[in-house]
């Protein structure tokens, strides 16, 4: 049994989005994690390997991806410990800001629920790899589970009981170019000094919040539109990373590329993700201006420049 789940990229919101502000995140269904099932030798129990990261497979049951296997038979009502063999492979750059923890953990989920032929909705393969989310990063908006579940262009809002998650209109392709400055960042470093800083300033950081929600807002709008108003968008983008710079996430290497994308005549740019290293993103007027763009970031040191198109949609 074979499921995948695609990465994600975050356009706009991230961080504030923790704080209940709204975020727009896509697919990228280029780069995918992949999870296989198969029967185990009997009396072994759960074995998850994991041939990219350690030759040995993993059986600890403390593990988060096989604590989140439990989870998952606990939800199907499976058998507790069935012999199993879960193998994940991921075209995913690890810690960048594409997701590759949720794609890894979403892929894992459909593949159990498959083995057992159920179908799982979206929300509710979400809501488990939400928990395993949070095992790992403390404080996660749910926003990357959720886009990588629904595997379509959301708008998310973290809210009590459950987060709002709505698909969005884009109206018109659009080209991107995401950057990765090669420097992994754990996701919980960045998040976790964003919460002490507003522990510290608590008005001042949900002014900041607040800021981004407003550009989120207006993006959602211009996106729907047939033409899309590229300068005026560019702009909001531009305008959500300098706010992103003010709330501390950014990064010499990251200001380094995203300056290059402008000088390029992207027409705006941003971190993209928790930030501290990982990766941004540039918007293009075309294909051709996105390869140009991608040809400079890759000699300004862009370890990988990869133009894409977040398709029409809705
Ligand atoms: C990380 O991909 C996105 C953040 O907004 C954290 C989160 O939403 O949990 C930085």
């Amino acid at each position: 049994m074979v499921a995948t789940a695609p990465a994600k990229l975050i356009l706009c919101g991230e961080h504030a989005v923790v704080y209940g502000q709204p975020a727009i995140a896509v697919p990228l269904p280029d780069l995918r994690a992949t999870a296989t099932v198969q029967a185990g030798a009997p009396h072994t129990g759960l074995t998850l390997a994991v041939p990219d990261l350690s030759p040995e497979p993993i059986h600890d049951p403390q593990h988060p991806l096989l604590a989140l296997i439990h989870a998952t038979l606990h939800t199907l009502a499976a058998p507790a410990a069935p012999d199993l063999l879960l193998t994940v492979r991921s075209s995913i750059p690890i810690a960048s800001g594409m997701g590759s923890g949720a794609a890894v953990a979403t892929a894992l989920v459909r593949a159990v629920a498959q083995w057992y032929g159920v179908a799982m909705t979206d929300a509710a393969v979400s809501d488990l790899v939400y928990q395993s989310e949070q095992r790992l990063h403390g404080t996660p908006s749910g926003l990357d589970n959720a886009v990588i579940a629904y595997a379509q262009p959301i708008w998310f809002v973290r809210q009590s009981p459950a987060p709002l998650i709505e698909p969005i209109q884009i109206g018109a392709p659009l080209h991107l170019v995401i950057g990765d400055t090669g420097i992994r960042s754990e996701t919980r470093l960045p998040v976790g000094a964003v919460r002490q800083a507003w522990q510290a300033q608590p008005a001042h950081y949900t002014a900041l919040f607040a800021a981004v929600g407003d550009i989120v807002r207006q993006i959602r709008t211009i996106l729907a539109l047939p033409q899309p108003e590229l300068p005026l968008l560019g702009a909001l983008l531009t305008a959500n990373q300098h706010l992103l710079a003010q709330i501390g996430v950014s990064s010499p290497a990251l200001e380094q590329l995203i300056g290059t994308a402008q000088a390029a005549g992207a027409r705006g740019a941003k971190l993209s993700g928790a930030g501290w290293g990982g990766i941004m993103l540039a918007l293009a007027t075309d294909s051709a201006h996105a390869a140009h763009i991608a040809a400079a970031l890759r000699a300004a040191g862009a370890v990988q420049a990869t133009p894409t198109v977040v398709q029409a949609h809705g």
